[in-house]
């Protein structure tokens, strides 16, 4: 059919002046379908281009009344539909979903009184404090303008030129050179409103909030290497793995979060509250648990819903409000300005994804492709025409009222001086890290770094770094063969107004005795489940049936996935004769896709893989990215023949029906399978093992 709705008789062939002869013009119906196609691309996100979303319900867990008066957080019968997007910032939409970067965070809640929208991040601070930096960070991030390189990826000088001299940006350049920044899944990492807000309670008194959501399969992330190479064979590792683990019904599950401050408080810290790159230790106020987020249906449509869904900090309801973050305010205005020009005009709130699920009734009308027909010559208020409608709703009637706060001031361009330590929290997340995680953000540094081409940029970086710890910055400065500056040559502090004393505006070294918060680190995560975890199970013709379905059958029990990987597709004949399905050849798999490896015995099977290259790398490259591996009868025979027998890490270990595991590791000649299951599930729960890293420097 044509869009007008006549049926099309012939789709094949255009309208011709004779078989062999010039299309034309006359024919309306190719030109309507090429228009079509030539108009299909929007404008993509100037930032968080890359997403993938899906839709879901909150639900709180008690009434939150004492604090807030959003009517979605009184009823823990009430479920909330939300729409939920999942981006990383830096790169195009066709980009890797592996980037080192910052990932989006943006729920949509269809609630009764409105649409509010919290669109955060997986980070819980932000590079920068006020938003007339925004552009200059995105600047910076973004390829560079004359080549346009590299796509995706801060390790490039603009933006290590920008960062070092933004010491601001210190406590989020140690979180985004953190594994933080390269999640395992979307499933399996925190968001952050970032701001302080204030929740308003019936009575009008204001307290202010800090939101979290807690995935409930723990924090993971995914080892530097291996995301590199998962950008290549599965560009899209984490929408794939979103989209999966709905359609199989394993349905992502947050816990919402909320830090609450009581507003004769604002002052008692150290940070200011207002200042978007500080958290509030979870140490001094602990984030109390108060609803679950569930995802639990993939959108039917990836541009009608996740490219045209439209969030904004601004979609508020009554009970939540805003502060005077000055980053925040910023977003307020950027927003919609920019949905102006990617969704095409003002009505993007027409399009059903973003339509509220409250009526909305305004005297707005008209503009690019307006949806609704409205009725009547009434379109202003006050009117006696119409009645007086819409009216105007009483607080009482849940019309939204700005939190009043008492303002008396200049007007001024300047920072308050509660922004200028800048290096506190960057220590104390640093000094927070397990041993393995700050290995990796040395290494992060030195990858960045590394690939920065101008040696000041580098030097002047190593510099700042000291400031957070003397230690990063020299090994660092070690890795990149430079030594620490003495001293930095410029002022440290962007901020200083033209008229200022650059010694006066200078930020605090990080003098305060460091605490630590192990609520920073990964290591303290949620480490006691393989739900939807990807097991390789490498096998050959020959493969041990009783091995074979033990272990799957354990796995699977305890929520895990177990894929048979074989040298090609098709079926395998079972030492028995049966015939099992293969999932993946070495070929279409590999081991960075996968959580953990397995290789059940069977001589004719495991003398199959020894002849496989790749199967020798799968096990070398999953034991370089500290996974767990587990092998029984012959397949033990295997690891022998890789990296684990030349590096003796196996050793003549494992034999009779010893069980041993060891640092996730697992093998045994003769144990019953289940026996050796038990261990397996439990070092794969740990999801890695990051002290083998010390001690072998696996090459694969
Ligand atoms: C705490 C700081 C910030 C956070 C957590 C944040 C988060 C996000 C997220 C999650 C998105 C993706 C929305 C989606 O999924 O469609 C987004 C988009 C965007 N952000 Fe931010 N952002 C921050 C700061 C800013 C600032 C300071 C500005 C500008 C002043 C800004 C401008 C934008 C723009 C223009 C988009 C594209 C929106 C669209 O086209 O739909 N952001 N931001």
């Amino acid at each position: 059919m044509t869009n007008q709705g006549l049926r099309i008789n012939d789709n094949q062939n255009s309208l011709k002046a004779g078989e062999r002869g010039a299309t034309l013009l006359e024919d309306f119906i190719l030109r309507e379908k090429i228009t079509h196609f030539d108009h299909e691309r929007i404008p993509e996100r100037i930032v968080h281009a890359r997403g993938a979303a899906a839709h879901g319900v909150f639900q709180v867990y008690e009434s939150m009344a004492e604090y807030t008066k959003a009517g979605f957080l009184q009823n823990p019968k009430v479920k909330t539909p939300v729409f939920v997007r999942f981006s990383t910032v830096a790169g195009s939409r066709g980009s890797t979903d592996m980037a080192r970067d910052v990932r989006g965070f943006s729920v949509k809640f269809y609630t009764e009184e409105g649409v509010y929208d919290l669109v955060g991040n997986n980070i819980p601070v932000f590079f920068i404090q006020d938003a007339i930096k925004f552009p200059d960070l995105i600047h910076a991030v973004k390829p560079e303008p004359h080549h346009e390189m590299p796509q995706a990826a801060s390790a490039h000088d603009t933006f290590w030129d920008f960062i070092s001299l933004m010491p601001e940006s210190m406590h989020m350049i140690m979180w985004v050179m953190s594994d933080r920044a390269i999640p395992r899944s979307f499933r399996m990492m925190e968001g952050f409103g970032v701001h302080t807000f204030r929740f308003i309670n019936e009575e009008g008194k204001g307290r202010f909030v800090k939101f979290h959501w807690k995935p409930l399969l723990g924090v993971h992330s995914v080892a530097w290497d291996e995301a590199q190479k998962i950008s290549g064979k599965d560009p899209d590792f984490h929408r794939r793995d979103l989209w999966e683990a709905i359609d199989g019904g394993d349905y992502p599950e947050w816990e919402f979060g909320v830090q609450i401050v009581e507003e004769e408080d604002e002052h008692k810290f150290d940070f200011d509250l207002l200042d978007a790159t500080k958290i509030i230790p979870e140490e001094l106020v602990p984030v109390r648990r108060i609803g679950k987020l569930t995802l639990d249906r993939n959108p039917d449509n990836f541009f009608a819903e996740t490219e045209q869904v439209a969030f904004n900090p601004g979609h508020l309801v009554p009970g939540i409000d805003l502060t005077n973050d000055p980053l925040l305010q910023g977003r307020l205005f950027s927003y919609t300005d920019t949905q102006l020009i990617r969704l095409g005009g003002p009505n993007w709130h027409e399009i059903p994804i973003n339509r509220p699920v409250a009526p909305a009734h305004n005297n707005q009308r008209d503009g690019h492709m307006r949806q609704t027909i409205n009725q009547g010559r009434v379109s202003y208020h006050p009117n006696s025409l119409g009645g007086g409608c819409p009216m105007q709703a009483k607080e009482s009637m849940g019309g939204f009222v700005t939190h009043t706060e008492r303002i008396e001031s200049h007007k001024i361009r300047a920072r308050s001086e509660s922004f200028f330590d800048h290096f506190n929290q960057a220590a104390l997340f640093f000094n927070s890290q397990s041993e393995p995680e700050k290995d990796h953000i040395v290494k992060a540094l030195r990858f960045e770094l590394g690939k920065v081409e101008v040696p000041a940029i580098r030097e002047r970086m190593v510099g700042v770094l000291a400031q957070v710890d003397k230690t990063l910055a020299s090994r660092v400065a070690e890795g990149l063969g430079i030594g620490v500056p003495a001293k930095l040559d410029a002022p440290l502090n962007m901020s200083i107004p033209a008229d200022g004393d650059a010694k006066d505006f200078q930020p605090k070294p990080a003098n305060k005795p460091i605490g630590s918060s192990p609520a920073l680190s990964m290591a303290n995560t949620v480490k006691d489940t393989v739900k939807t975890r990807k097991v390789a199970v490498l096998a050959a013709d020959g493969v041990d049936d009783a091995a074979l379905s033990g272990m799957k059958g354990a796995l699977t029990a305890a929520g895990a996935q177990a894929k048979i990987v074989a040298p090609r597709l098709g079926n395998l004949t079972s030492a028995k004769g049966k015939e099992v399905k293969i999932d993946f050849s070495l070929l279409t798999a590999s081991s960075v896709l996968f959580d953990a490896v397995y290789v059940p015995g069977g001589e004719k099977s495991v003398a199959t893989l020894k002849g496989e290259a790749d199967a020798l790398h799968f096990i070398n490259e999953a034991y370089k990215h500290c996974k767990t591996i587990a092998a029984t009868g012959a397949g033990v025979e295997l690891l022998r023949a890789s990296y684990l027998g030349a590096n003796k890490t196996i050793g003549e270990n494992g034999e009779g029906d010893k069980i041993v595991a060891d640092e996730g590791i697992v093998i045994s000649r003769d144990a019953p399978v289940v026996k050796v299951a038990a261990a397996f599930i439990n070092a794969i729960a740990q999801h890695r093992h990051w002290g083998r890293e010390k001690k072998d420097q696996v090459p694969a």
